[in-house]
């Protein structure tokens, strides 16, 4: 197994394994070079959709996702998809998050695979969040701190809802208060945790101040020099640390077909 880092924070690309057979001390190797890396890129790995959710299992229990399109037979795996003949003219996962923190568990990582890659565009980029934390300025970093947020599906997925199931959502999906700054359960290092997706507003502030506050930290996760980007193809599998790493799609494929799947791996309650 060879490791190569993607730049001096974080990520690495992992050459030299056989996700279909793996050994029980590759499968260690994996685990560590996760949370050592945040993201890891496999390239040249053939995986079916079945496969895809076996290696997954390595990592912990998978979610069932409460509202994406799912594959037609492994409910464990999300489909993204657009362009193409799908007639999905706009890709929906672009902008800064982490996956799914309007759960009370938030899922602690994702594993993603090209399925159907565009000739150009499609990366997806990441940012290391520890790194976005550290760069605060401490007046920020003295003020965030010890506040909590609020996180709600709502904000990005109310749209794929009939009206009439609205309200029982939200009694299966409540709003959830997590901390603005979340420390990693395995590493402890501290991390942004808000997002632009599911962060609806700082608790126990203003409107204008806790607007204030998530732009500043949005603005952290922006920095490019804080970023790795990702190229596809079909035979690519990201793994990234939800817990520790935002991300986000880029929609400058279309109108060209792009398909990814992703299992989602369930994860704690921050702290
Ligand atoms: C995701 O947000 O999980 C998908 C990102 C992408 O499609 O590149």
């Amino acid at each position: 197994m060879k490791v190569v880092r993607l730049n001096n924070f974080f990520g690495a690309e992992v050459q030299g394994i056989d996700l279909r057979n793996l050994s029980t001390k590759a499968i260690d190797d994996l685990q560590r070079l996760w949370l050592e890396h945040k993201v890891l890129v496999l390239r040249n790995q053939s995986l079916t959709s079945e496969e895809h959710v076996n290696f997954s299992k390595h990592f912990g229990n998978l979610e069932i996702h409460p509202f994406a399109n799912k594959h037609v037979d492994y409910q464990e795996i999300i489909v993204l998809e657009s362009g193409g003949s799908t007639k999905k003219t706009h890709y929906s996962a672009t902008d800064w998050h982490s996956d799914v923190t309007y759960r009370e568990k938030p899922p602690m990582g994702s594993i993603l695979r090209g399925v159907v890659v565009p000739e150009v565009g499609g990366d997806t980029c990441f940012a290391n969040a520890v790194e976005a934390y550290s760069r605060l300025d401490l007046e920020t970093k003295n003020a965030v701190s010890e506040l909590t947020a609020t996180h709600d599906w709502f904000k990005k997925n109310h749209h794929v809802l009939d009206k009439k199931d609205i309200e029982s959502t939200r009694k299966k999906y409540p709003l959830v208060s997590h901390p603005v700054i979340r420390t990693h359960p395995e590493t402890r290092e501290k991390a942004i945790f808000t997002n632009n997706f599911f962060t609806a507003h700082i608790d126990g502030v203003d409107e204008n101040r806790s607007n204030t506050l998530l732009r500043r930290l949005e603005n952290a996760i922006r920095d490019p020099s804080i970023q790795i980007r990702v190229k596809w193809d079909e035979t690519t599998i990201v793994l990234w640390d939800n817990r520790c790493v935002q991300h986000t799609g880029t929609d400058d494929f279309l109108p060209a077909h792009r398909r990814m799947e992703r299992t989602t791996i369930l994860g704690d309650r921050p702290f």
